[in-house]
């Protein structure tokens, strides 16, 4: 598979990091809801938080990288046939990801360093504290986390919904030059 896409074909480059970030995303979501099926006190509930903390600012880096490669390098364009509104669309459910991808975890960054909580990443080292402590704020901040990660959620969702419309649907190659293995 080459590294760099090619105009029909995404590239190994841009597969790795879109389903990394995929798998990445889906174990923050997930994490989230484990922690909040135990009951406040429970000692995991630390456990859980840091490493979805870890896993964020992983999120953070890989995304900035994502963005760097689509936009210094040629991908494959969309189908010729796809209307103008369809490609706006398309185009705006993508820029919003991605900055969705970077915001979500940078508000997930201050709300804790307003919370005064120090972060790990994955134990090997802290982060630098760039805020000092406001617990009222890091209230409000967790609030915006929220309402972030709920707008990504049903943007993906929305971003399935059309990758499986065009496979199923309209029948071009938009879903399957994006699988790990898929060759259009
Ligand atoms: C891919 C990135 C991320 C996703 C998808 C995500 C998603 C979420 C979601 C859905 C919640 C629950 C919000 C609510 O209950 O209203 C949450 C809570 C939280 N997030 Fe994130 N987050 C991400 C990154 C981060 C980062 C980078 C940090 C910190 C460095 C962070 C720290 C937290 C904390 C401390 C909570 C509260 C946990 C608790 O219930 O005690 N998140 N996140
Ligand atoms: C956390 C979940 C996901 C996020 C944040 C995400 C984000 C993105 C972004 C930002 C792009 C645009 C890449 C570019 O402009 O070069 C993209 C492309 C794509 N994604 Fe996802 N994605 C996610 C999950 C999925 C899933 C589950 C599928 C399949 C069922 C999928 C299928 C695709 C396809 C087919 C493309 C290529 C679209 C095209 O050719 O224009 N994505 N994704």
């Amino acid at each position: 598979m080459a590294k760099a896409s090619t105009p029909t074909q995404y590239g190994f480059v841009s597969k790795l990091l879109h389903w990394t970030l995929f798998l990445l995303v889906s174990a923050n979501f997930i994490l989230i809801t484990r922690v909040d099926m135990l009951i406040k006190g429970d000692a995991r509930i630390s456990q859980l938080v840091n490493l979805h903390r870890s896993i964020g600012v992983l999120v953070l880096l890989l995304a900035a990288l994502f963005i760097y490669w689509e936009i210094s390098h040629p991908k494959p364009a969309l189908p010729k046939n796809m209307n103008k509104p369809s490609r706006i669309l398309a185009k705006s459910v993508h820029g919003l990801m991605f900055l969705l991808l970077l915001a979500l975890p940078i508000s997930g960054y201050v709300m804790s360093t307003l919370a005064g909580k120090t972060i790990s990443f994955f134990g090997l080292f802290n982060l630098p504290v760039l805020l000092a402590a406001n617990k009222p704020m890091a209230k409000e901040v967790f609030e915006v986390h929220g309402a972030l990660a709920f707008t990504l959620l049903i943007l993906v969702l929305i971003h399935v919904a059309a990758s499986f419309y065009h496979h199923l649907v309209k029948k071009d190659n938009v879903l399957v030059r994006m699988l790990p293995f898929g060759k259009a």
